[in-house]
């Protein structure tokens, strides 16, 4: 076997953020940069001598050579045998289940999710655990602590494997075998749903319903589960196909992004249910006609309807969400008698807790909602749900999400996002926030009194890690709060996201524009921060 072993230099930015290492494309292309990275991970590794090792990716530019390095070098630290997805592709939620199903020791996921692809676009690069899981902070540390020093990397010089064809052969001692992850995937979601009332809602011929894949990376999925197998007319999934840059566009399913789908969902004689997902397919957009369903209120109507849908008949353990997502799920766990976990942001917080079987659902305000069948967010299972609920139920998406209100109140919520900002101002505006914590409390901010104001810390009830800093937190009495922090999945200088939310007992004032509903908060929010002034912009990039 011609196992090479090169000699290379550390670089100094791989430090993974919120969902592994994002970098643009000519970054990742430097030399060794990649080679690096991987190598890193190997390193922080131990025991996986001979084990099984799952690689695939979103299909972005330089997904199918990342992929034929990555495996180069499985096979030269001594992986047994490497799954990979047929064409270089798995999303990310089947990636997850992959792992799971064949007891992988681990996965390395190619994908930046959500942010654009092309050769000046974004690329990324994840390790997820045995419990199909992304790595935990510890996990993490310790391989951007081996980036720092690394000084070789080991390589197999073979030539590229084929991707494309389904099969399984060896490189060098490794076997690789390049399978199909749709039929997985479907077999999954069939286990969980009850796919014959929702095929009865599709071919019904009263309900119409649209799915956007964004040219990402859900395409083969979304047509197989709903148009082969559930029996929606063909048409049903629009930009099916995936592209290396997405079609040019930008693989995110919020109501910016995902425009041809809200043209649809807006317009006259639009369906009665439509959806989109991410690049990488952990994401999810949930649109009635003429309705949006946050995503804190979707995981809260999912919690409320959970026993409506055969893989969740008998009660959930307990619900998990991130910190800045909206209390609406708090409301349906107290309802239910069960707990309700506040995490910080990123999918790597709920793994323990549904490892140990404290949390059946989770969900973040970011679009993601998932549960304890996988250990990722997962896009499309989402969708099915919804529509599992959507087919008992009878009623519109509308109706569902009202008559939810007027049972628990609306918490109105919004996001605004500042892209781009530089760095140093950003960094800034967050260490002004935080010298004025200890004497916010007490203090009456506009017609709202401050409760807490605090940096938000979490300490693992399973393994008792700590993670600090994790967002700042203003909290008032009425319930109501915001929440700053600076996003860990950009490329390109630093995104302040500020993140609103107030609660409206009286349905008499449930019909409110969120932007209206929270106008006093805004305010309030710039004034304390200083947001206009410290990031030059007069309005946030993007309202979620
Ligand atoms: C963002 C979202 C977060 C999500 C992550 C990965 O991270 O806010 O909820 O888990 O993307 O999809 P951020 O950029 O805020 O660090
Ligand atoms: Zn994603």
């Amino acid at each position: 076997m011609d196992i090479r072993t090169v000699a290379t230099q550390p670089y100094s930015d791989q430090k993974p953020g919120t969902s592994g290492l994002r970098k643009k494309v000519p970054v990742f292309q430097q030399p060794n940069y990649l080679e690096n990275f991987i190598q890193s991970i190997f390193n922080s590794l131990e025991g996986y001598q001979g084990q099984t090792l799952v690689v695939g990716g979103d299909g972005r530019y330089y997904n199918r050579q990342a992929i034929q390095i990555i495996l180069k070098m499985a096979a030269a630290n001594g992986f047994g045998r490497t799954l990979v997805g047929k064409g270089g592709i798995l999303s990310t939620p089947a990636a997850s289940y992959v792992i799971r199903k064949n007891n992988a020791f681990g996965g390395i996921i190619l994908s930046a999710s959500h942010n654009p692809g092309g050769p000046h676009e974004d690329f990324g690069v994840k390790y997820n655990i045995s419990n199909g899981g992304p790595a935990p902070e510890k996990v993490t540390d310790a391989i951007f602590a081996n980036s720092k020093t690394i000084a070789e990397y080991h390589l197999l010089d073979a030539p590229d494997v084929e991707l494309d064809q389904v099969g399984r052969f060896k490189l060098g001692e490794m076997v690789v075998e390049v399978f199909d992850s749709v039929s997985d995937y479907v077999e999954l979601m069939q286990s969980l749903f009850d796919f014959d009332r929702i095929r009865q809602l599709l071919t019904g011929g009263q309900f119409r319903m649209c799915m956007d894949s964004l040219h990402a990376v859900t395409g083969p999925y979304a047509h197989a589960l709903f148009e082969e197998v559930l029996g929606a007319p063909a048409g049903t999934v629009l930009n099916g196909v995936p592209l290396e840059d997405f079609g040019g566009g930008h693989p995110d399913p919020n109501l910016v992004y995902a425009h041809d789908l809200v043209e649809i969902m807006f317009g006259a004689d639009a369906p009665d249910f439509g959806a989109a997902s991410d690049g990488d397919g952990d994401r999810n957009m949930i649109l009635g006609r003429n309705f949006f369903v946050t995503p804190s209120d979707s995981l809260a109507v999912l919690a409320a309807n959970a026993k409506l849908v055969p893989g969740y008949k008998d009660g959930l353990a307990g619900i998990a969400r991130s910190m800045p997502t909206s209390q609406a799920p708090d409301r349906v766990a107290a309802r239910l008698g069960i707990e309700c976990y506040e995490t910080p942001t990123g999918w790597k917080f709920f793994g323990n807790l549904l490892d140990a079987g404290k949390a059946t659902l989770c969900g973040e305000e970011s679009f993601g909602t998932g549960s304890n069948h996988i250990r990722e967010k997962d896009g499309l299972w989402a969708v099915v749900f919804w529509l599992n609920v959507l087919a008992v139920r009878q009623q519109s998406v509308e109706q569902i999400v009202k008559e939810h209100w007027q049972q628990f109140g609306r918490n109105y919520y919004s996001r605004h996002d500042y892209e781009a900002v530089d760095a140093e101002r950003a960094n800034k505006l967050i260490e002004g926030l935080r010298a004025k914590l200890p004497t916010l409390p007490g203090q009456k901010l506009g017609s709202y009194e401050v409760e807490y104001a605090d940096d938000f810390s979490y300490t693992d009830p399973i393994d008792g890690s700590v993670s600090q800093k994790q967002g700042v937190r203003i909290g008032f009495t009425d319930g109501s709060r915001m929440v700053f922090r600076l996003s860990g999945t950009g490329t390109q200088g630093a995104t302040l996201r500020l993140y609103l939310e107030s609660y409206e007992p009286n349905i008499a004032n449930h019909g409110l524009d969120p932007q209206v509903a929270l106008g006093e908060m805004i305010q309030l929010a710039d004034e304390l921060a200083q947001i206009k002034t410290l990031t030059g912009m007069d309005k946030p990039t993007v309202i979620t």
